[in-house]
């Protein structure tokens, strides 16, 4: 959902785009001094990662028939739609989701090979594209699918378009890198007793984390300095932000913990820090970021 905007600035950096809309590609071809080359978005209309299994269920964080992305079975026609605007199709991309869990590789080494076989019937294609979707257990069972066993199986799965002169492989991993590049320190300010539980509130909220209420992904929590002695409490951890889900965990086992006490959330990096937001004026995290 580009705007002419959004398009001029990357035309002017000169940079290549893949594009996933009629629209996008009609107003980019219309920009003077565009690149003579686009890649297309393709929706792999499988889907895995996040979000598709019964625990985590969320259309929001779901790729496969989502928002994003030309059917595969209009990629020709739209082949011909871009050249009929002067453009020469040169990457097929798709992005399948993020957190692929091992399980998840037979319908992607499926999809692979019909992604080759797609960039191998457009002789003007020289990059597939495949996204990201690498990630990082989040939860005791998770099982992310391994670098290793990614790599070998794209390896196989794209080898007759890989060996043909001229041709490459384009990744753009992003949770995998950065999601464990930090961890989230935050200082209790409030314990208290409810119907509902014991609560423990924190001085940050969904503002700065929002893995726990936007996509429903819990967090290892735990405390910063060796634990207190005492018999472990189970408590819900709230944030401060005033929004009913924000709240980090439900009926999570910890070892005492007093107010002033502090807490290392993790992870925190990706999304976690992408989407902080300044909702209900807290941390002008945003304005910091700007
Ligand atoms: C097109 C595209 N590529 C790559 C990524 C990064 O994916 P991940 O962080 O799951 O590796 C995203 C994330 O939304 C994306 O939309």
């Amino acid at each position: 959902m580009l705007s002419d905007r959004d398009l001029r600035r990357f035309v002017d950096q000169g940079v290549h785009l893949n594009l996933d809309t009629r629209s996008a590609l009609r107003r980019y071809a219309a920009i003077p001094g565009h690149l003579p080359t686009v890649g297309l978005r393709l929706d792999p209309q499988v889907r895995v990662g996040w979000g598709e299994d019964q625990q985590t269920r969320n259309a929001r964080t779901s790729y496969g028939g989502s928002k994003f992305g030309f059917p595969l079975d209009q990629v020709e026609e739209m082949v011909e739609y871009a050249r009929g605007l002067g453009l020469v199709v040169d990457t097929l991309h798709m992005h399948v989701g993020w957190g692929v869990q091992a399980g998840a590789l037979p319908q992607l080494v499926d999809l692979w090979r019909r992604f080759a076989m797609l960039g191998a019937q457009i002789p003007s294609v020289s990059t597939l594209n495949v996204g990201g979707g690498l990630g990082v257990p989040h939860r005791p069972e998770d099982e992310p699918l391994s670098v290793a066993a990614w790599a070998g199986a794209l390896a196989d799965s794209l080898s007759a378009f890989l060996q043909t002169p001229g041709k490459s492989l384009a990744c753009e991993p992003g949770t995998f890198l950065v999601a464990p590049a930090g961890a989230l320190i935050v200082e209790v300010n409030t314990v208290e007793d409810r119907p509902s539980g014991r609560w423990v509130g924190v001085d940050a909220g969904h503002n700065i984390n929002v893995y726990a209420a936007h996509y429903g992904i819990p967090l290892v929590i735990l405390p910063l300095l060796p634990p207190r002695e005492g018999p472990a409490m189970r408590v819900h951890l709230a944030g401060n932000i005033n929004e009913a889900n924000d709240v980090f965990a439900r009926d999570l086992l910890l070892p005492p913990v007093l107010e002033g006490d502090l807490l290392v959330l993790y992870p925190c990096g990706a999304y976690g820090a992408s989407m902080a937001s300044d909702h209900c004026m807290r941390g002008g995290v945003v304005q910091r970021l700007l």
